[in-house]
């Protein structure tokens, strides 16, 4: 995720651009970028770092004129770094783009350029439009966009500009977000609302697949294929506030709700087109040795992270059959580990920041160990220290309650299960492609999952005076319900606790009185019966409960209160859509509550201290 704006007006360009990225840093703020057209020469300053890194910068070397684009990097291809930051520009500098997405074939693209003696600056995707658009350029820059699009894969939002037609800006969409802010003898684009606001509060919100060419006097929409369409004006009524959080009440919501985008992301260009298989690329430096050799996986990490750790090891030890322990970083590093030679250390780590989980890493390492780190956050100290990182491309995450990060994470530990058990010859091709498959359509499966919201609103609403609660499941049911319980105690401050459902009755069950609500999942279906049985334990003792089974699952509705239904998923996939349901019932009951959802009492979002 990357903030992207455009300008092209009277006014002065440096401030309408660097004022839009300040409202959009949200969405990523590695480096910072800015070109504009400036007496028929096109001028870029980029920094590494945040936003006030590159205004320092523009002090140095102030640019001017009356076009210009900047971008704020949340890095996916490469490292942070000042070649790295957008705009990027071809070999003869007349053309200036900007780019929030992945361009899964930009490696082939790459070849054919450089074989055509194009010269590479950077180590992103990104670039090779840049000198594509050099190669194609016939004087006509929409039709030669219109030729870009049909030569690039991936997700993108695009802006480019060009020296040669000084009254234009291009903007093009696929899978990244872009609006059309209209003006008066100006124009503005832009990744998100915000970025706009101050100026205009008309804008066209391009649709997947639409491009739009922009002057100064006057903006027209196409198809990527170049045909015409009519687009019709969004009056925005929101407040500057509320549009950063793109119209939700909270952070947490937005993050929730772009899962099914973020997941996207996280696959791509991972898995091969006829699902054959996991590939990683040049993404991770092992030998074909290497990933025989591996005889046991230790992974690390804390909270949430630790919870998606846990369904890894389920997946992992499945289809690869490694066995895999998950611990907890602040625990591990105090109690000298047992490693052998060939133990893969993988930390996990949203932020790559925190403390525990790099001094685990940090240990290893001193170890000798090999360390795989999956986080967001490409330069991160994990990332950096790590001897080898598969990141999850889910974007920022702001709010302190962590979401969007975690169903990322099991993306990249359901690729890594896949790539070891194909690696390791333990899988046989219908079965690879039967996974592959189930993972290419989890994106649609957790948007169809948001459907269940308003249920969730609703049964919070009516329970959010309760003081306890219990999440019950089989298998990797059970580790879900240790992130429902997390989320809930975590903003709602409900007490909750998760148990292994055959394990109630040696213990908790005493704490089952009427009206305790008792979520129970049952996604898994060996496990069905059995954790059926435990429900009638909960439901004989006058529990509520509320069921999350899939959809077709007529049954469950006869032993429990209410049911959230999923859409069906293989079960070992399950836990991405399962958990969606726990995010939302954590969500509408702290709201319900009164509480700030995404700044919760006592916590932080990055938990630098031991
Ligand atoms: O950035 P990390 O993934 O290393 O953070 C680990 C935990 O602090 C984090 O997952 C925490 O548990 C979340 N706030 C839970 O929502």
């Amino acid at each position: 995720m990357c903030g992207i704006v455009g300008y092209i007006g009277p006014r002065n360009v440096k401030d309408v651009v660097i004022g839009g990225l300040a409202k959009l840093e949200y969405r990523g703020y590695d480096s910072a970028g800015i070109a504009t057209l400036d007496n028929d020469k096109v001028s870029v300053v980029k920094s590494v770092g945040r936003l006030s890194n590159l205004e320092e910068k523009l002090e140095r070397t102030p640019v001017g004129g009356h076009l210009g684009i900047g971008h704020t990097r949340w890095a996916t291809h490469g490292r942070p770094s000042d070649e790295n930051a957008h705009p990027h520009q071809d070999c003869s500098g007349r053309f200036a783009i900007i780019h929030n997405g992945i361009i899964e074939n930009y490696l082939s693209l790459r070849e054919e350029l450089l074989a055509k003696g194009h010269q590479f600056k950077s180590e992103t995707d990104t670039e090779v439009v840049a000198h594509l658009i050099e190669e194609l350029y016939n004087g006509d820059l929409f039709a030669t966009m219109v030729a870009v699009g049909k030569r690039i894969k991936g997700a993108y939002a695009l802006v480019v500009m060009t020296k040669d037609e000084p009254d234009t800006i291009i903007a093009m969409r696929k899978a990244s977000p872009l609006i059309i802010g209209l003006g008066d003898g100006e124009n503005f684009i832009a990744s998100d609302i915000p970025a706009v606001l101050e100026y205009t509060r008309r804008v066209y919100v391009l649709a997947d697949g639409e491009m739009a060419v922009i002057h100064r006097n006057s903006v027209e929409c196409f198809t990527l294929a170049g045909e015409a369409v009519s687009k019709d004006v969004l009056e925005v009524t929101w407040d500057a506030v509320a549009a950063e959080r793109g119209g939700y009440d909270h952070f947490m919501l937005k993050e929730i709700h772009e899962q099914p985008k973020a997941i996207r992301d996280t696959l791509t260009g991972r898995i091969a087109p006829d699902y054959s298989r996991v590939v990683f690329g040049e993404e991770l430096s092992w030998t074909p040795e290497f990933v025989r050799s591996v005889d046991r996986i230790h992974i690390v990490a804390c909270g949430t992270s630790w919870h998606a750790g846990l369904v890894g090891k389920a997946v992992i030890e499945q289809l690869a059959r490694i066995p895999v322990d998950v611990e907890i970083a602040s625990e591990y590093r105090y109690r000298n580990p047992i490693q052998s030679e060939n133990t893969l250390i993988v930390v996990i780590s949203q932020s790559g920041e925190t403390a525990d989980t790099l001094a685990a890493l940090r240990d290893a390492k001193a170890r000798g160990r090999k360390v795989l780190a999956i986080t967001n956050v490409v330069g991160s100290s994990a990332a950096r220290e790590a001897d080898d990182v598969l990141i999850t491309r889910a974007g920022p995450e702001i709010a302190v309650a962590s979401t969007k990060a975690y169903t990322t994470q099991l993306v990249v530990l359901y690729l890594l299960a896949v790539y070891f058990a194909q690696e390791r010859g333990l899988l046989d091709d219908t079965l690879i492609r039967e996974l592959l498959t189930g993972m290419a359509a989890l994106p649609q499966a957790a948007d169809q999952v948001l459907d269940t919201a308003p249920q969730l609103e609703q049964f919070a609403k009516d329970w959010s005076k309760v003081e306890d609660t219990f999440f019950i499941g089989r298998g990797v049911d059970y580790y879900l319900s240790l992130e429902g319980a997390l989320k809930l105690k975590e903003i709602s401050y409900i007490h909750a606790e998760a148990y292994a459902a055959g394990e109630l009755k040696h213990g908790t069950l005493a704490l089952i009185t009427e009206g305790v609500p008792v979520i129970a999942l049952v996604t898994q279906t060996d496990l069905y019966e059995k954790t059926l049985s435990n429900i009638k334990e909960v439901k004989a003792r006058d529990a509520f409960v509320l069921g999350v089974t899939f959809v077709g699952d007529e049954a469950l509705a006869k032993s429990v209160d209410q049911v959230i239904y999923l859409p069906k998923t293989m079960p070992l996939l399950s836990p991405i859509v399962t958990v969606i349901p726990l995010q939302l019932l954590a969500y509408y009951a702290a709201v319900a509550r009164g509480n700030d959802v995404d700044k919760p009492r006592n916590l932080a979002k990055s938990v630098t201290v031991e």
